[in-house]
């Protein structure tokens, strides 16, 4: 039997994210409450029926999430649970064993995770730091070649939090269609871009794309766990079919939720509230940067996370767990995505808990040990 790789990052979210006081781990921002949305969207679920809802997502639904993209018609889109979903079932149908796929580095490692234990080779297309977290075009180029079967990219980026340049999304484009590779977009921090810009899906670019979204990160709404793929109509189909063997459909509550979420009037107001939280956030943080020393980082274009490397000499492993285990604060440690002395806080938390768990994080720092 193969090796299976396990999910270092959501193992440790899994584990620990409602066990610390302070969740400093999350990449989203404060979630809503159902009260909350339902004011927002002058709305409520007392008739919503508890039934089987149709499997790949209402027509209601199905029509929000298709003008979310250019030229896009409602048969291309497959309503999952999350986006988590909507990548695994685009893994399961596209990626065989054997198979080459080229990943965007670093980034979150499901993707990575998947098509490893489906036994395909993975082959890295490295974010460069010192280019704001941007790929070279000559690394795309290396490393698409006539094997692969498949690019994966998150974009905004996750945990760059970086948007990628014009120049690094046309290259990854031209890499697919000089191939004939798909492109799997992870697009979830979509909408959540901090000077309110519109990142340009790759859904379009090609005609061989998946771009999968969710409500969890620009919405603030994780817990209804509604994503989506949204492709061409035929690819769609497929993606349903595989859908069927893992949760038949998302819940029907939820997939009513979601759709007053992306109301025409409701999601201008819901990403509002986002980007008002990440910027109150990336204040808060950047001025306790600058205050406490010893850290390095790049503003993000998007998503409640700031990836920042650090001067203090530990690793980020022993790190995070002294900042658990001492302070009961949850960081993510870089080295789940192959980037050691990093450290992803998430910014999402309203602001008095956010200084109170930053105060717990320089106490701890105070007492590691700076480089000789
Ligand atoms: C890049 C990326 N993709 C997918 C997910 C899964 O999110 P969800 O299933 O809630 O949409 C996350 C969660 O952190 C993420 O960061």
């Amino acid at each position: 039997m193969s090796t299976f790789h396990p999910f270092a990052m959501e193992r440790w979210q899994s584990t620990y994210e409602n066990r610390v006081e302070f969740n400093l781990s999350e990449s989203g921002v404060h979630p809503l409450t159902l009260a909350e949305l339902l004011e927002i969207g002058h709305a409520n679920v007392d008739d919503v029926l508890l039934g089987y809802g149709q499997s790949n997502g209402s027509d209601a639904l199905r029509a929000r999430i298709a003008a979310l993209y250019d030229g896009a018609g409602d048969d291309g889109v497959v309503v999952c649970n999350g986006s988590a979903e909507a990548n695994f079932i685009t893994m399961w149908d596209l990626v065989r064993a054997g198979e080459e796929i080229a990943v965007v580095v670093p980034t979150y490692m499901q993707t990575y995770g998947l098509a490893r234990n489906v036994g395909a080779r993975v082959v890295e297309i490295p974010l460069r730091e010192e280019i704001g977290w941007q790929p070279d075009p000559d690394d795309i180029a290396r490393a698409v070649t006539g094997r692969t079967r498949m690019i994966v990219v998150t974009n905004p980026g996750n945990p760059t939090g970086a948007a990628l340049s014009n120049e690094a999304r046309a290259a990854i484009v031209q890499a697919a269609q000089r191939t004939g590779a798909w492109i799997l977009a992870d697009e979830v921090y979509r909408g959540a871009e901090i000077d309110g810009s519109d990142t340009l899906s790759f859904f379009g670019s090609h005609e061989r794309v998946v771009a999968t979204g969710s409500l969890s990160k620009a919405y603030g709404l994780p817990g209804l766990r509604i994503g989506w793929c949204m492709s061409d109509a035929r690819t769609a189909e497929r993606l349903w079919a595989r859908s069927d063997y893992t949760t038949i459909s998302a819940g029907e509550l939820t997939d009513h939720l979601a759709a007053i979420a992306l109301d025409a009037e409701v999601r201008p107001q819901l990403l509002e509230r986002t980007r008002g939280i990440i910027r109150t956030g990336l204040h808060t943080l950047t001025s306790w940067f600058e205050q406490t020393g010893g850290f390095h980082w790049r503003d993000p274009d998007a998503g409640a996370i700031c990836l920042a490397r650090y001067d203090a000499d530990i690793s980020s492993d022993d790190l995070a767990e002294r900042l658990r285990t001492e302070q009961s604060v949850l960081i993510v440690p870089g080295s789940h995505f192959g980037l050691d002395r990093h450290v992803r806080f998430g910014i999402g938390m309203p602001t008095p808990q956010f200084e109170t768990a930053l105060e717990r994080v320089a106490e701890t720092m105070q007492n590691v040990a700076l480089p000789a």
